[in-house]
């Protein structure tokens, strides 16, 4: 049964996206983890400043913000385009600036990309934004050569991908655990 609630954000809206097959690996790769939310994020507007308050807020935006205040973990799995993360990604994650949704909360970085590097430089761009939002980085997955590895709906096949993100699901885990365990504590010290 599961025990964590896992915020799932891809950056990718295509329908047989790598990405999106990765994002679907890992959560099937752990019982204890539960992938909230994904379907959320191609339904935020972009993001604009002037409705990022009170009742201008747009529906999908308050859903997407009380979906991250409701999860204790993250999984950001992006595209990398032009070296950066995808549009996508930003955007949801720039919903998430002003109501704090990543602050403190373990985050896994994943992506998947038919290139060599795997899609790193797109996490390089992510980790100060990561870092400034106060998420725990808790370990950052490549997938390079994704379509050798994945069928034609994007689902990986290849057992070193499935053994490597159930290896970083276990991370995320153990890292769930800790943090939880952390504030309890505060919580009495209180
Ligand atoms: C506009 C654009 C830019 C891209 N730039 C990169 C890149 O910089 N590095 C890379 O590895 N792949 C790049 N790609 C290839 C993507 O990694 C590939 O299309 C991948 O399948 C996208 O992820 P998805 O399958 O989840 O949609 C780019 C693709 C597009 C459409």
């Amino acid at each position: 049964m599961a025990t964590w609630k896992v915020l799932g954000i891809c950056g990718s809206l295509r329908q047989k996206s790598y990405n999106s097959g990765l994002l679907r690996l890992a959560g099937r790769s752990s019982p204890g983890i539960c992938v909230v939310g994904d379907e959320l994020v191609g339904r935020l507007p972009l993001f604009n400043p002037d409705l990022d308050d009170g009742e201008d807020l747009p529906a999908a935006a308050a859903e997407f913000r009380s979906c991250a205040d409701e999860s204790e973990g993250v999984i950001i799995v992006s595209p990398e385009y032009a070296h950066g993360p995808s549009g996508v990604t930003k955007n949801a994650m720039d919903w998430l600036i002003g109501s704090g949704g990543l602050a403190g909360k373990p985050t896994l970085l994943m992506s998947a990309s038919p290139g060599q590097a795997g899609g790193m430089r797109g996490h390089l761009a992510l980790i100060p934004t990561l870092t400034l939002m106060g998420s725990i980085l808790v370990d950052s997955v490549t997938v390079s050569g994704a379509p050798a590895r994945a069928d034609a709906q994007g689902d990986f096949y290849d057992p070193t991908v499935l053994e490597r993100v159930r290896l970083s699901m276990e991370e995320l885990t153990t890292a769930l655990s800790y943090s939880h365990q952390k504030k309890e504590k505060s919580l009495l010290s209180d």
